[in-house]
């Protein structure tokens, strides 16, 4: 399972790679005016502090299929290769992905709250599909189920596309998709935080290193 940050604050960026696993990037419209910057020197610079073997998922803003597919084509013509473009999945979301997977462009489709969304969009030729967990879990239904339904019908079916689950609020469901096999979960900076926090963790730690002082002052094994 892929980890990737659902971020587009640079110093974030910056800190997460250095301390954590990071294997993509993903962005949405949303996330990208909350840092209310210039959005290509934003991206460019997102693409330099993460490299260029990193996936970056980045959204569109238009909602017509030609407007789509023409807005994918510059994303990828500025940032390069290991671009993925994500795209909604309307009707004419879905008519864009069959028009940029033509053009040999990786698309993930966006905004999915159904199995039937993610289906079509694979038949479509998304290479990913982003099912929103806490966003389905709002609306009275159980977004871990619906990840779960779409492993299954795109294993059923033979569907390369994968799952990069999104829309996290909580640890517990980012881990009940992970035991479901998801290929990829996309975590906000601080749910991702968490997912390695314990504080039984945490007083182990302080406990171990008392004992050692006991004996051992303030020498550490490098002394
Ligand atoms: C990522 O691809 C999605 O846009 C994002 O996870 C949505 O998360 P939210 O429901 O917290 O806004």
């Amino acid at each position: 399972m892929k980890y990737i940050l659902d971020t587009a604050n640079v110093e974030i960026i910056k800190y997460a790679k250095e301390y954590f696993p990071i294997e993509g990037i993903t962005t949405n419209p949303t996330i990208i005016s909350r840092e209310n910057r210039n959005f290509l020197d934003l991206m460019g610079e997102i693409r330099a502090v993460i490299g260029e073997d990193i996936p970056i998922h980045i959204q569109v803003v238009s909602n017509n299929a030609q407007e789509i597919a023409e807005e994918g084509n510059a994303i990828v013509k500025k940032f390069g290769k290991n671009i993925y473009v994500k795209i909604p999945v309307t009707r004419e979301g879905i008519k864009a992905i069959k028009i940029l997977k033509s053009e040999n462009i990786k698309v993930t489709a966006t905004a999915i709250y159904t199995s039937q969304q993610a289906l079509i969009a694979a038949k479509a030729g998304a290479d990913y599909v982003a099912p929103y967990v806490n966003r389905i879990d709002n609306l009275s239904s159980n977004g871990c189920n619906v990840v779960g339904n779409i492993i299954r019908q795109l294993k059923a079916y033979d569907l390369k596309t994968k799952v990069i689950a999104a829309s996290f609020k909580n640890v517990q469901q980012v881990d009940n998709v992970a035991n479901m096999g998801v290929h990829a979960v996309t975590v906000s900076p601080e749910i991702f935080e968490k997912l390695h926090m314990h504080l039984f963790t945490d007083a182990s730690v302080e406990q171990f290193i008392k004992d050692w002082k006991k004996v051992y002052g303030d020498k550490n094994i490098r002394d």
